[in-house]
């Protein structure tokens, strides 16, 4: 049995405890990854401070944190996409509903992540570059392409299709929205987006055709 350092929520509300782990095998879909990097979300702070309140089925103790980047070491039998000693990024998806905090939070030396939730991590990218994706480019995901949100077409490979369209991102200098001006992008939509005087130029740079200053009173016209 090997083991590992895990930073824990060993109860609702309490501080952070390091404590060893059992370290995980991957089941069928998941790779096992050596943490090399994670981000901090605010939502770790969000779930540590009120836990069970907006985290109902979260039950401690349990390992916190969504975004991680490290190296593959081992794979799950069905796995198809990884191989052992590859640099991966992805979203660990131990605070859901259903998933199990201590295999699957990021807050560890070793966790699992779900092939379907997990990515190569380009040369060109650090891990700790790579570690701050996951949950914003997952969030925007699933506000642009799930069914029961907009429910836009996906992005299917390296160039954009001509299908045309616009999508609107208020907010595109945040965290999710400058992901969602790419994705979009990457889907053949234009994009016009809200940004201050400080960032309108990065929104731009992305991809954005179109800027509006969301301070302006005739932002919404
Ligand atoms: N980050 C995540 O992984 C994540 C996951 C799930 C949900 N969310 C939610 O997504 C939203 C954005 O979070 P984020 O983490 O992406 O944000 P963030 O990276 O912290 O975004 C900060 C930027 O938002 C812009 N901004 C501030 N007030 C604004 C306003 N009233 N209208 C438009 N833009 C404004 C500012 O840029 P300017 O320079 O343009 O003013 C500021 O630099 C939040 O509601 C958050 O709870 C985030």
């Amino acid at each position: 049995m090997s083991v590992h350092s895990a930073a824990v929520l060993p109860a609702p509300r309490a501080p952070l405890a390091v404590v060893t782990a059992t370290t995980p095998e991957p089941a069928a879909d998941e790779i096992l990854v050596r943490v090399r990097a994670v981000a901090v979300n605010p939502v770790d702070w969000v779930i540590q401070g009120t836990s069970r309140i907006t985290y109902r089925w979260l039950q401690t103790p349990a390992v916190l944190g969504s975004d991680v980047a490290g190296e593959v070491v081992a794979v799950g039998s069905g796995v198809s996409r990884f191989r052992v000693g590859q640099r991966v990024f992805g979203l660990a998806t131990g605070t859901d509903k259903g998933r199990d905090p201590l295999r699957e939070g990021a807050f560890q030396e070793h966790t699992v992540l779900l092939e379907r939730l997990a990515a190569p991590t380009p040369d060109t990218l650090t891990d700790e570059e790579a570690a701050v994706f996951p949950l914003g480019v997952s969030t925007a995901a699933c506000a642009l392409f799930q069914p029961a949100h907009l429910g836009l077409r996906m992005p299917t490979g390296e160039t954009p299709s001509e299908q045309g369209g616009v999508v609107v991102v208020w907010g595109g200098s945040t965290s999710v929205g400058m992901n969602a001006i790419q994705l979009a992008r990457a889907a053949g939509y234009d994009v016009v987006s809200t940004a201050s005087s400080r960032t309108a130029a990065t929104v731009r740079a992305l991809g954005a055709d179109g800027g509006v200053d969301y301070t302006a009173a005739s932002a919404v016209d």
